[in-house]
């Protein structure tokens, strides 16, 4: 048995990667990878804020009710039930270290989100994400038991396959990971190995997620033998703004929360009206993101409206400090003028199937965070409460590790990577056209509304580049984009697959030759 530095490794050190370490230090030592900056993740992206009930006024079973509500029946109530009741203590250990979470009087404010019942999301500004981002780091490096090693993009999970002594185990013993530095391929071996790796967004052409969001985690899970789930369900959300060298900066949700208006851009006719005349703008994210599209299709547009100028321009300066700067920068005056937005793709809600206890399927392997599928989300997550399922998963997986420590065996020796591969300069060309192809018949074809024939398609040109990319992949020396590429193809071919099998319409999966939702909710579980 060889000696590792490192009890546990973590791969991802975004909201669901950081907690986990946090946990476990108390007792491990922790390795936390992340591909390229520790602050490359959705976290940092993160605007709108975290859900949690704090108001007098709020109960658990309201928060529950929404979840499942904008989830449409998919929902794990056990899992959704644990989530919940668990996040005022997320929020207070958050407070505790030092997010600056915005205040009124002597209690945290308050803001609103599409599906919510009440006011219940604690924010920072409109860029909650970086203050938590930031809050964890300084733990994180604070703390002699974490190791944080950035540009390290893993690239295939270690499993008995890998021994010395081939045992043909599914038991997970860290992972190989490439050193864009060194240029190298390192194994970074642990007796427990954390997936907290975010979400799939880059397979779409447009979408809010940062560059490294394709879903690495998800496709190593699923090679490693792990069940996936849920995939069919990736969330557009409907207000990223439309602007034609910009495409990825989202306009939060909380600005319909404080009021905004969706409009025409030439009529100037409050759409929502037509589509859900109850909830109008506050609806879940599916049924805004639809109507929106619908209108653009229906009228030729190339994006619709949002507008907040009604409100007063020190009240809209106060909450959206970030979004006013932006803005402002691209010349548009959020408290004169409407903006003008178009859906993006922005959440991934299916992914690594685990337990309660952030389990998977294999033994070894834990999963946290934007790449799992929890039971939590459904068939469409509810606004901000994904990062709250981040601090739940990541404090609960780590805390199954520490329950169970003297059960983890020591790891065995595992082979080196096999560097004999060459470079072929010539394929990096190909590789980038690949990664455009992937994302752009995945817009067209695998959408938001979406036709099986369209599905078919998508399904015919992922198996064709299928055979091409593990050629790359099987001869020539690994690169971040090759395993991003391989990743992103494995990930929009669990997303077809789960579409075809989903022959119902229901939350995010809106398909016109089933147009209505079976009298059964079953999730889309594929085996590998
Ligand atoms: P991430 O924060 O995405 O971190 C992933 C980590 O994995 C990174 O460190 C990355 O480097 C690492 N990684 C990935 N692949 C590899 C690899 N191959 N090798 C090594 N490391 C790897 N949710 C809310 O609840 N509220 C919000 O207000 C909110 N706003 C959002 C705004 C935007 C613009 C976006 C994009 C998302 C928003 N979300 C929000 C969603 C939320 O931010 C994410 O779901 C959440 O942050 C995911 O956290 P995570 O820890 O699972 O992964
Ligand atoms: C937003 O601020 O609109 C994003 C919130 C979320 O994704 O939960």
């Amino acid at each position: 048995m060889t000696d590792t530095p490192y009890d546990v490794l973590i791969i991802g050190s975004g909201a669901a990667g950081l907690t986990a370490a946090l946990t476990l230090a108390t007792k491990l030592k922790v390795l936390v990878l992340a591909k390229g900056k520790l602050t490359s993740g959705s976290t940092a992206w993160a605007q709108g804020g975290i859900a949690a009930v704090l108001d007098a006024g709020d109960t658990f079973e309201d928060h529950i009710r929404d979840t499942m509500v904008a989830g449409a029946g998919l929902n794990d109530r056990e899992t959704v039930e644990f989530v919940i009741s668990h996040a005022p203590e997320a929020i207070d250990r958050l407070c505790e270290l030092g997010v600056p979470f915005n205040r009124e009087s002597d209690h945290l404010h308050l803001t609103r989100e599409g599906g919510h019942s009440h006011r219940r999301i604690v924010h920072v500004d409109d860029a909650t994400g970086w203050a938590v981002q930031a809050a964890l780091l300084k733990a994180a490096e604070e703390n002699c038991n974490i190791t944080l090693l950035p540009n390290q993009t893993c690239v295939e999970l270690i499993t008995g396959r890998h021994e010395e002594r081939y045992s043909g185990s599914g038991r997970v013993w860290g992972a190989y990971a490439l050193d864009t530095v060194s240029g190298t391929v390192v194994a970074h071996t642990a007796r427990a190995t954390i997936m907290a790796s975010g979400g799939a967004g880059r397979v779409y052409q447009f979408s809010t997620a940062p560059r490294g969001a394709t879903g690495d985690g998800i496709a190593m899970a699923w090679r490693a033998g792990a069940r996936v789930s849920n995939m069919e369900m990736m969330q557009f959300h409907p207000t990223c703004l439309y602007n034609l060298e910009i495409k990825n900066f989202l306009i939060t949700e909380a600005v319909r929360g404080e009021g905004g208006h969706l409009l025409h851009p030439e009529t100037g006719h409050r759409f929502m009206v037509d589509y859900d005349p109850e909830r109008m703008e506050l609806a879940p994210r599916d049924v805004v993101a639809r109507a929106i599209d619908d209108q653009i299709k229906r009228y030729g547009l190339d994006y619709v409206h949002l507008d907040i100028s009604h409100q007063p321009p020190e009240f809209v300066m106060e909450h959206f400090p970030t979004i006013y700067d932006k803005l402002e920068t691209l010349g548009i005056d959020m408290t004169k003028e409407p903006i003008p937005v178009v859906p993006a793709q922005h959440y991934t809600c299916g992914g690594i199937v685990i337990d309660l206890a952030g389990r998977t399927d294999l033994p070894g392997l834990y999963a946290a965070g934007e790449c799992t599928e929890s039971g939590l989300h459904g068939a469409n997550r509810l606004a901000s409460n994904s990062l709250l399922e981040c601090f739940v998963f990541g404090d609960a997986a780590a805390r199954d590790i520490l329950a169970r420590w003297d059960n983890f065996e020591a790891v065995p020796p595992i082979r080196a990577w096999d560097e004999s591969r060459v470079t072929d300069s010539d394929e990096e060309v190909v590789i980038k056209q690949n990664w455009t192809e992937i994302r752009r018949f995945m817009w067209n074809y695998v959408g938001i509304v979406r036709t099986t024939k369209r599905l078919e398609r998508a399904a015919h040109r992922i198996k064709l580049l299928h055979t091409e990319v593990e050629d790359y992949y099987g001869h020539f020396t690994v690169t971040t984009d090759l395993v991003e590429l391989r990743n992103l193809l494995q990930c929009a071919d669990l997303i077809v697959q789960s579409a075809l099998k989903r022959h119902e319409s229901r939350g995010l999966h809106s398909i016109l030759d089933y147009p209505e939702t079976a009298p059964l909710p079953v999730d889309t579980v594929l085996v590998p």
